[in-house]
């Protein structure tokens, strides 16, 4: 099926629709074929789960080598990591289900079921104590390690193991992961200090275990020629100075980039002129208008005064310092320390490079704008 418009939101088709990281891509693909892990660390939404597709992508047709990508975002517990993982492996050979592989399920304590409409096989798994999620993840790590072929599994959103309510989470994968020879690993979060931490803080489990690789944002001049391609090949004319207009204006954030010019390009006009941009984003804007305001009932007032405030900034290295309290008329330096610590916990803003920002860039510009 081709792709209408060529800028992806959503999932991965192939590298025609994904911009650059070749470097990237290699790094990867090079760690794994020598035997090392490898973690992929970046803030949400610029593109880490992106990189993984495409590595998949460039290893789907190698001999001998199966691939599994394992999303472990919902999941609240071990039990939950067990049926996300088999459930993967037991799409992964959606073809033809082998005996040894219905027999391992049932070995824990699963069931396989098919989807009525796709016709997909999936897992079933009851509720089970720790006890018993270890004695399955044995058995997994077991079957994987009796195939013929090398499986390299690709864990996202590792970073949630440490939420689980199990003790010791890290070390009984730690152990596992150690022990599979021919197996390859690459772990990806977006809670980057949690992972650095993870593999090295000496005496953590998974302390030097692997490599580790932190996404930048996509070069600009790059990411411009990928767009006005894609607009080039349906004979739209777009400017290459417009296109890095707005690749800063969403301060290279890959998603809000991808989301705007898919926007533009449903657009029927053929030249798009900087009046069209802007009416775009004003219409992006006002869509999620419901959304922001609704923020206001869930943050303290000091909570979205500082949010604006960082966004009116474009980011604050320092927000408690005396300068930024005083402009923005907050009270004190604690209680902006403590509102800073739990928009942080909700994700609302980030930490990067040294600069709190506002982790949505739509938001951040609304903000800006009110
Ligand atoms: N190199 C790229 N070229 C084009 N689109 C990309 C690229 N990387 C990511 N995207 C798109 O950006 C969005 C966010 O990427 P994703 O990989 O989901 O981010 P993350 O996993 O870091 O949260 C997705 O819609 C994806 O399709
Ligand atoms: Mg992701």
């Amino acid at each position: 099926m081709k792709q209408t418009n060529p800028f992806l939101i959503l999932d991965y088709i192939s590298p025609e629709y994904f911009c650059n990281r070749e470097k990237e891509t290699s790094k990867i693909i090079s760690a794994l074929n020598s035997g090392r892990n490898i973690t992929l660390t970046s803030i949400r939404r610029l593109g880490k789960t992106g990189l993984i597709k495409n590595v998949y992508y460039k290893l789907k047709n190698e001999k001998g080598t199966k691939l599994l990508y394992v999303d472990i975002l919902k999941s609240e517990n071990l039990n939950d990591f067990v049926k996300v993982f088999s459930d993967v492996i037991v799409k992964s050979e959606h073809k033809k289900l082998s005996v040894k592989l219905t027999k391992f399920i049932s070995g824990i304590r699963g069931k396989i079921v098919f989807d009525e409409y796709t016709g997909m096989p999936g897992v079933e798994i009851g509720l089970s104590d720790k006890e018993e999620s270890e004695l399955s993840l044995n058995k997994i790590f077991g079957y994987l390690a009796a195939q013929k072929e090398r499986y390299i599994i690709a864990f996202d959103e590792f970073q949630q193991i440490v939420n689980y309510p199990e003790k010791n989470v890290e070390a009984i994968l730690r152990t596992h992961i150690q022990h599979q020879h021919k197996e390859k690993f690459i772990f990806s979060g977006s809670d980057k200090h949690m992972l650095i931490s993870m593999f090295n803080d000496y005496g953590r489990p998974f302390y030097q275990s692997s490599d580790m690789l932190h996404l930048e944002r996509l070069d600009a001049e790059v990411y411009t020629r990928f767009i006005s391609g894609h607009f080039k090949n349906v004979n739209k004319t777009i400017t290459p100075e417009l296109i890095k207009f707005w690749i800063n204006e969403f301060d290279g954030h890959t998603f809000y980039i991808q989301y705007f010019f898919n926007r533009l390009y449903e657009k029927k006009e053929k030249k798009v002129t900087d009046r069209l941009a802007h009416n775009t984003f004003a219409e992006i804007i006002t869509e999620r208008e419901y959304v922001y305001l609704g923020y206001r009932n869930i943050l303290t007032r000091l909570q979205f005064n500082l949010l604006r405030a960082v966004a009116k900034e474009q980011g604050v290295s320092k927000p408690n310092a005396g300068g930024f309290i005083r402009k923005y008329n907050f009270s004190q330096p604690s209680s902006v320390n403590k509102a800073i610590k739990s928009l942080l916990d909700k994700e609302m803003l980030y930490f990067e490079n040294g600069i709190y920002k506002v982790y949505d860039v739509y938001f951040s510009k609304w903000l800006e704008r009110n």
